[in-house]
């Protein structure tokens, strides 16, 4: 007699942790030294500024409060403007107006998702002091174009690369190069520690400046001094974090490989007429430059969202969106943002659907959600 086996649920992500960074974690736990910019920490820090072609480098507790941080260091605050992408995930926006600024948003490229290039140049005012462009799943902004406008406008660039570990521009990687560059570790990115982030600034006296906005304010001299001159957060990574950070950047070459061989293996499957067939949108083929942070589809407008995603849930398939339009959030439109006002990502922020893609999926899985996906367009 057979038995029928229950096919498991595959969710649209999950972290990759092997044995070995469970052992190191266990030892960290052990060792008594769990937080306050311990070896650990030190020693990511140190790693990841080697990976940034010797950028300096400070770890945090998450990749908002690098940016908030970010702007804290440029100087950003009541009265100025921040020139960002409406579709993103919610901190963008937030660390604006947490340091006191007005988020002003330039509408995506209906194809990338990126902040459109062109659309910044219409936002700028002479209140603008710096643009705050998204690496959307990876995929780089175009940075000869936001550059280019930031040398001419004389503004700061806080780049968002959340989701951009790994990802590449002309051959440079995202962070090695550039003006503030902004990473997080939470537990979905390419690279994770629980949560956490990291901030790549320009020279040792910002690096200075982001530990004291890290840490209360706080500088030290001696075995006894302590001083406060700025208002800073409680924004620093435990020794726990850092741990899991080390181990999992010694792997992120052989995690994005995989992403990247699944992202291919998406296409394969659903073909070249996909998008002909059905009306939906896959993302750019980009197998130079992106990390494949994510996989995502445009659903066309005859389907909403939620019957898509119930119908992928009933085939235990997990789903997502990644994102909401921001503007259209109660907190925005009190700030005075309006549907209308950003109309690509409105329609990409409503029709937008994340499918499965991490490291230990394997072609069977992105064959089984590319069928799932393919019956419900198709019926
Ligand atoms: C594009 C983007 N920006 C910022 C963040 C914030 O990072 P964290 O959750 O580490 O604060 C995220 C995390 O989801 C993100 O995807």
């Amino acid at each position: 007699m057979s038995k029928a086996t229950a096919v498991p649920f595959l969710p649209f992500t999950r972290p990759s942790i092997d044995e070995a960074t469970i052992e190191d974690v266990s030892n960290v736990l052990r060792s008594g030294w769990l937080t306050s910019n311990g070896p650990k920490v030190q020693a990511f820090e140190s790693e990841l500024s080697g990976f940034f072609s010797g950028r300096p480098v400070r770890t945090f507790n998450s990749g908002t409060c690098t940016m908030e941080t970010a702007l804290r260091i440029a100087g950003v605050g009541p009265g100025d403007e921040v020139i960002t992408t409406p579709n993103s995930w919610v901190a963008t926006a937030n660390v604006i107006i947490e340091v006191g600024a007005t988020p002003i948003f330039a509408d995506i490229d209906p194809r990338n998702h990126n902040i459109d290039a062109e659309k910044i140049v219409a936002a700028i005012t002479p209140r603008t002091r710096a643009i705050l462009p998204v690496h959307m799943c990876g995929l780089p902004c175009d940075m000869d174009k936001i550059y280019a406008l930031a040398t001419k406008h004389s503004l700061r660039v806080v780049e968002d690369a959340a989701q951009a570990i790994g990802s590449t521009w002309k051959g440079k990687r995202i962070g090695a190069f550039g003006d503030m560059v902004s990473f997080s570790f939470q537990v979905n990115k390419n690279i994770m520690t629980g949560e956490g982030g990291c901030l790549v600034v320009n020279t040792a006296e910002e690096a200075e400046l982001s530990e004291r906005y890290r840490l209360q304010g706080v500088s030290r001299s001696g075995l006894d001094g302590i001083d406060v001159d700025v208002l800073g957060g409680k924004y620093n990574m435990t020794e726990i974090a850092a741990t899991m950070g080390l181990a999992q950047l010694r792997q992120l070459a052989t995690f994005n490989a995989k992403r990247l061989a699944l992202a291919k293996h998406y296409f394969d499957g659903f073909g070249s007429d996909f998008e002909a067939r059905t009306g939906a949108e896959l993302p750019v083929a980009d197998f130079e430059q992106c990390n494949w942070h994510m996989f995502h589809i445009v659903l066309p407008d005859r389907v909403t969202r939620a019957t898509f995603m119930q119908r992928m849930l009933d085939l235990k398939i997990g789903v997502g969106f990644h994102y909401a339009a921001i503007h259209l959030f109660t907190l925005y439109r009190k700030r005075g943002f309006k549907r209308g006002m950003f109309p690509v990502a409105e329609r990409v922020g409503r029709q937008i659907v994340t499918l499965p893609l991490f490291p230990a999926m394997n072609n069977s899985d992105v064959e089984r959600v590319v069928v799932a996906v393919k019956s419900i367009l198709e019926s």
